[in-house]
This record gives C-alpha cells, sequence and structure tokens, in this order.
C-alpha cells in the first residue's frame, strides 16, 4: 500500500505546524510504503523569485529531515525533479471536464471575490492556479497510491483525482489506481502567544527554529493574565501550558498543571519552564536544520536519491498511461 503526502513550500514552520501536522505525519504509517514530496511547482502559481522558491525549497526540506524524516525509508523527493508529472498532467488535462476545475475551492473564492469588487471574475487567475488539481493528480496517479493523508483545506482536491482516475479508466481501461482520501484529524489548535490560533496570518507565531534567545523572548511574551503569584491559576487560559504540556513528559506536565490550579507555580515559572524544555527538545533538531541550511549540495543530494526512487516507479505508470492512450511507446 502506498501513501503519499505533498507539501507546499511556504516558508519556514512555526510550533503549531510542527505540533499539529509535522510530527502527526511522520508518526504516522509504515514508513516503507511512504512519499513524501516538496511541491515546488505548485508553490509557482504564486511564486515568481527563482531565489525565493529555491529558499523555500531549501528550507522545507531541511526542516523535514531535521526533525527525523529518514529518507532511507520515506521516499523523499521534490516535485520538479519528477518530469513524468508533467507529462501526465497533460494526459489528465484531457480528460478533465473544465467544468469540474470550476467548482475547485480555491478558484471559486478567487472568482468570487473579483465579483464582489466589480472586477472581472477571471482577474489574476492564472492557468496555474486553474489547473491546480490536475496538477495534484498527476502527484498521486502517478505513482498508484492507495491512500492520500489529508486535512479539510485539501480533501476536494483528492476527491477530484478520484474522479479524474475514474474518468481516465472509463475511456481507456483501468489503467490508474483510485486513491482514496484519509481525513487526518483537525490538527489540535495550538494558541499563539496573544491567546488565538496560532497562525502566520495572526502574526503570532513561535517560529519552530527560532535561535534560543528569541524563542525564549517569544515564550515570555506570551499574554497571561495578572492573577497574583500565589492565587489559583486556570492553566487553559492561555496557550502557555498547552505549549510546554505538548514538549514535556506526561508527569511532568501533570504536576505543573496541577501547581498552577494550587498557586503554587507562576506564569513567570512556567514561561521559564516552557523555555527550558522546548529548547532541549529542538535544540539539537535547529542544529541539523542549520547545518542543512548550510550545506545545499547535502539537501541537493538526498532530495535527488528520493527522486531516482520516485522516477523508477513513475516510469512504469507513465509506461502503461502512454500504451492505454496510444501514445509513443518509450
Ligand atoms: N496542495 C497541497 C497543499 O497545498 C500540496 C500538494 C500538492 C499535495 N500535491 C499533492 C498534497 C498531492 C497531497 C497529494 O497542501
Amino acid at each position: 500500500m502506498t501513501i503519499l503526502t505533498g507539501v507546499k513550500p511556504t516558508g519556514k514552520p512555526h510550533l503549531g505546524n510542527y505540533l499539529g501536522a509535522m510530527l502527526p505525519a511522520l508518526q504516522a504509517g509504515d514508513s516503507r510504503q511512504t512519499m513524501l514530496f516538496i511541491a515546488d511547482y505548485h508553490a509557482l502559481t504564486t511564486v515568481t523569485d527563482a531565489t525565493e522558491l529555491r529558499r523555500l525549497t531549501h528550507e522545507v526540506a531541511a526542516t523535514w529531515l531535521a526533525i527525523g524524516l529518514d529518507p532511507e525509508a520515506v521516499t523523499f523527493y521534490r516535485q520538479s525533479d519528477v518530469p513524468e508529472t508533467f507529462e501526465l498532467f497533460w494526459l489528465l488535462c484531457c480528460v478533465t471536464p473544465k467544468g469540474l476545475m470550476n467548482r475547485a475551492h480555491a478558484y471559486k473564492a478567487m472568482v468570487d471575490e473579483n465579483l464582489e469588487l466589480g472586477r472581472d471574475p477571471d482577474a489574476g487567475v492564472n492557468m496555474g492556479l486553474y489547473d491546480y488539481p490536475v496538477l495534484m493528480a498527476a502527484d498521486i496517479l502517478l505513482f498508484d497510491v492507495n491512500v492520500v493523508p489529508v486535512g479539510k483545506d485539501q480533501s476536494q482536491h483528492v476527491e477530484m483525482a478520484r474522479d479524474i482516475a475514474e474518468r481516465f479508466n472509463n475511456l481507456f481501461g483501468p489503467v490508474l489506481i483510485v486513491p482514496e482520501a484519509q481525513r487526518t484529524a483537525e490538527p489540535e489548535s495550538i494558541l499563539g502567544i496573544d491567546g488565538r490560533k496560532m497562525s502566520k496570518s495572526y502574526d503570532n507565531t513561535i517560529p519552530l527554529f527560532a535561535p534560543s534567545d528569541e524563542l525564549r523572548k517569544l515564550l515570555r511574551r506570551y499574554k497571561t493574565d495578572s492573577t497574583p503569584a500565589d492565587a489559583p491559576k486556570d492553566p487553559d487560559a492561555n496557550g502557555l501550558f498547552r505549549i510546554y504540556a505538548d514538549f514535556a513528559s506526561r508527569d511532568d506536565a501533570a504536576a505543573v498543571r496541577a501547581g498552577l490550579i494550587a498557586g503554587k507555580t507562576t506564569w513567570g515559572a512556567l514561561k521559564q519552564l516552557a523555555f527550558e524544555t522546548i529548547e532541549a527538545q529542538v535544540a539539537p533538531m535547529r542544529e541539523r536544520y542549520d547545518a542543512l541550511m548550510a550545506d545545499p549540495e547535502e539537501i541537493e543530494r538526498i532530495l535527488r536519491i528520493g527522486a531516482e526512487r520516485a522516477r523508477a516507479r513513475a516510469r512504469v505508470t507513465l509506461r502503461r498511461v502512454r500504451a492505454a492512450v496510444g501514445a509513443a511507446a518509450h
């Protein structure tokens, strides 16, 4: 059984991304059948600067490797290293009803916004955005993937990949494996320093690999109430205890919870403790991350190994697909 996950390179992850999505993905499933790739060509629908795309790609690659992805076990590659994807993309475009793409959430949202503002419905929409779901279908169908773990925001795309595969099979015979979407648990909401959900759009995040000093500073900035030092405190009044507990052992977390409730632990003490606990776990990962970012050739080397494995599989599928449509046999 093959499981495939794609991640768009969108900048440095924060503690919320790490705890809510990346760590669970790393811990899920049998890594020998797992493929994880960086969807750099999907990012091209918005990124228009070569240096920027390369930096974003290296950041996300270094992050996954630093947090413990084992590139020997997981097939870890970059989308643009697998040109077979783009050949399949075209073949899929030819069986994809345009109307299906009209219903894609991301495209529809832009059209709706344009209409609201009295603009041309397709203002600012490039064909890459429009075809985004077909490229995603190609990512998936290229590897006879059985399961695609996805959050709520991507599940429509996997449904579309299923529709496209079924349509292709109806026209050309049973050539493509129809994948199943597997809804991942909604990431627990990690709260940011202002008490709202940790999110780049709220500017309340703590970067996963923030330097030690910055990590301490950001944890100190967590908004806490001015309950007197020895008064009972609600551990869930802000995000601080939760983020500490996510890194602490169960016993330590229970002791600190009790201390807050009993009024024995101050918010200040919790901030210091959170810093020490998070720092102890993040520091070795940050070191690996920094070492990789200082050695882009090493990142490239690792991605190339993954790409070779991915391409070997891709060629098998593509041979089948080419034969089915009557294209040149390679
Ligand atoms: N569109 C996904 C996202 O933005 C990334 C992605 C691209 C993907 N291709 C994929 C995810 C294939 C799963 C399978 O998060």
